[in-house]
């Protein structure tokens, strides 16, 4: 088959936490050095991400927060994309699941699908939260564990024992929303009957694609081994893509069926803010001459490989993925990343630390991607690629050679006289180290082509070594000059071949050589600079990283990992150590609850009207989410603090905070008094 271009594809992220190096290294920076490569080949190329902005842990979230959805996905989806552009992700398009283009879009694929009658429609028992009168999605619903007895088990899994459950497995259900006991009530929903696509599904994959990766030829054969089943593709939930059909009010489109559409909506979206650039959106996914690449993790090869392209061929009028080139994970210093347990390198923060130094995180991360199974990222190891590679091969060749250059030709380029084998055979090897590279990204394995690409680097500078122009500068000086021009030639090789992988450096190689215009096609040239032609300021491409900045960032880590050990044993960690006085300064108290009421359109608060003793106040405290029944609560004791500045909260004065205990598990519970306690005393 041959393609006239490539529509690559990126796994939408969720706006839900910033993206960190996992992301980078299992997805965008693969996708982003084929689509670098692709364009400079001159090829046609569209680059497509977005945020995933639906689905129930934004909802959770957001609940915790006392925020909206919205607000949780406007703050991240920000952040995200921010960070992409930081590293040189060169998105053509980064936009989002909430745009009305995708809701148009999403709905509208649903509705075809619909009226072709692709689905099925299925009746089911679900838990029902008959005070907040919605249907809970399995996050929502917390209980014993029928293996551990953990009291808050959720309903899809137990995270004491780490069983996978289904809600009606918890001893004693109770909502996470409102607490109260879940009822069993029937909801309809609609499904994608995938067993009716297996047949084509199992050609398409186990017979036309064997070319595929290991790790995702493998996983699709061990799913369409086991038989598919039908999936729901809608949900009971008030945060996604309303369900575009009549009564199916309080019903979304499953967060899985509407983010891959989001591809094709950001595809529209782009095409109709640069139709002179990209054409008709319609070309790069209706035409069978476009080749569809998807970038994913290994975690979501199902859904690009079997819900996908079963939704795209339902349709009827979509071309399928022509490669799905997944990648494994990578773990941080011998453990699993985990956003929760902030085990992670984030991207934002990476560049606060090391300001300009996005290509060295880029190399660490191509050099040790987790292409054919999971790896390991280790300060160290960054530190000695970056030192040991990155500043001594590539750097000191390109150093060296401009220096030179500088030195003896007062930065003129220099003119090539007879040249020796030695001069011929280095550039030789590095025209013949194009052939390869090519091969290498075609079949992506970027890991390898950039190893060859710094072995072009390491020939240039055993070159150098070799032939030690510094030596004869007082005996030859057209040797001198010839093993420049020869060495600078390499250099604009190395600009080229680098580009895909680390772009920040490569233009500013291009600056110190004065090159404007670049192409692969000029990769393997050996005029690329001219006789005569000045060389810029000359700068180090690289700097050396000191032990300091490293024991920083593994002091860092071993921090937060004495911060989870302490949560992990249900203590935080001690704050520091106060004075007596310190403590003298603050006047805790004992009141009595007069009033409770919900603070209307506060998630959070509840707004107490206390006797204190002294004629009474009223104080907000954000305990709502933990006492469902504010008004039993009046009568009983609480400790507040008395002499608390007084802040204005949605418009009403608190007077005052009062004390809860804030539990391993995340529950507060107001301190009670045992005994009756005159209102007023003091606590000391
Ligand atoms: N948000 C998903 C994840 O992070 C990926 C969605 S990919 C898409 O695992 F195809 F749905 F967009
Ligand atoms: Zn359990």
């Amino acid at each position: 088959m041959s393609f006239k271009r490539t529509n690559i594809t990126t796994a939408l992220p969720y706006a839900n936490g910033p993206v960190h190096i996992g992301h980078l290294a299992g997805v965008y920076v693969p996708a982003d050095i084929y689509a670098r490569y692709l364009r400079s080949k001159g090829e046609e190329v569209v680059f497509i991400g977005g945020s995933d902005e639906h689905g129930v842990p934004i909802t959770i979230k957001a609940r915790k927060e006392g925020v909206t959805p919205q607000d949780i996905v406007d703050r991240y989806h920000e952040i995200i994309k921010k960070s992409f552009e930081d590293f040189g992700i060169s998105f053509d398009v980064y936009s989002r699941t909430t745009s009305k283009t995708h809701y148009k879009v999403s709905s509208d694929f649903f509705k075809t699908l619909y009226d072709k009658g692709e689905f099925i429609e299925q009746t089911s028992e679900q838990y029902y939260d008959e005070e907040a009168k919605q249907f809970l999605a399995d996050r929502y619903i917390i209980g014993k564990c029928p293996h551990c007895s953990n009291e808050r088990a959720y309903g899809d899994q137990c995270e004491q024992c780490g069983t996978s459950l289904n809600p009606t497995d918890l001893i004693n259900p109770q909502s996470a929303i409102s607490g109260s006991k879940p009822v069993m009530r029937q909801t309809k929903h609609w499904y994608l009957p995938l067993n009716n696509h297996e047949q084509w599904l199992r050609e398409f994959i186990l017979d036309n694609h064997k070319e595929w990766k290991t790790n995702v030829y493998g996983q699709c054969k061990s799913w369409l081994d086991m038989g598919l089943q039908p999936r729901a593709v809608s949900r009971d939930l008030d945060w996604g893509v309303p369900l575009p059909l009549p009564d199916a009010a309080g019903k979304v489109l499953y967060v899985w069926f509407d983010a891959p559409i989001g591809y094709i909506s950001n595809t529209v979206e782009l095409c109709e803010q640069a139709p002179e650039k990209f054409g008709d959106w319609k070309k790069w996914w209706k035409d069978p001459e476009t080749r569809l690449v998807h970038f994913i993790g290994k975690d979501n090869i199902v859904f690009h490989c079997i819900v996908f392209p079963a939704m795209l061929k339902a349709e009827g009028s979509f071309i399928l993925p022509d490669n799905v080139p997944a990648n494994e994970f990578l773990n941080l210093e011998g453990d699993k990343i985990s956003t929760s347990r902030n085990w992670a390198v984030w991207l934002h923060e990476y560049l606060e630390e090391f300001p300009e130094k996005q290509d060295v995180l880029r190399y660490v991360l191509t050099a040790n991607a987790p292409e054919t199974k999971d790896n390991d990222f280790t300060w160290k190891d960054f530190q000695a690629r970056n030192n040991s590679e990155l500043v001594a091969i590539y750097g000191n060749f390109i150093n060296r050679t401009l220096v030179l250059t500088q030195k003896y030709f007062d930065g003129k380029v220099p003119q090539r006289y007879d040249m020796e084998d030695i001069d011929k055979n280095v550039l030789a090897q590095v025209a013949a180290g194009k052939a390869k590279i090519e091969n290498l990204i075609d079949e992506f394995h970027f890991r390898d082509a950039l190893r060859e690409v710094m072995n072009l680097a390491r020939i240039g500078n055993k070159y150098l070594a070799d032939t030690e122009p510094w030596k004869l500068a007082k005996t030859d000086m057209n040797r001198v000059a010839t093993i420049l021009n020869v060495s600078l030639q390499i250099s604009a090789n190395l600009s080229i071949a680098f580009e895909p992988f680390l772009p920040f450096s490569s233009k500013r190689l291009r600056n110190m050589l004065n090159i404007t215009s670049f192409s692969w096609t000029d990769f393997g040239k050996t005029d690329l600079i001219k006789t005569g032609d000045r060389i810029g300021n000359v700068q180090l491409l690289f700097e050396m990283i000191e032990d300091q900045a490293i024991d920083f960032q593994i002091n860092k880590l071993q921090q937060t990992k004495q911060a989870n050990t302490a949560v992990e044993q249900s203590i935080k960690p001690i704050k520091e150590t106060v004075d007596f006085e310190d403590f003298q300064k603050i006047d805790i108290r004992v009141g009595k609850v007069l009033e409770c009421t919900k603070v209307p359109k506060a998630d959070k608060l509840l707004q107490f009207k206390i006797d204190d003793g002294m004629g009474g106040r009223t104080i907000l405290s954000g305990i709502a989410q933990h006492y469902s029944e504010p008004e039993k609560l009046v009568g009983s004791q609480i400790c507040f603090i008395a002499n608390f500045a007084p802040r204005k909260i949605r418009g009403i004065e608190s007077q005052g905070m009062i004390l809860s205990a804030d539990t391993p598990d995340g529950k507060l519970i107001l301190l009670q008094p045992n005994n009756f306690i005159d209102e007023g005393s003091m606590i000391v």
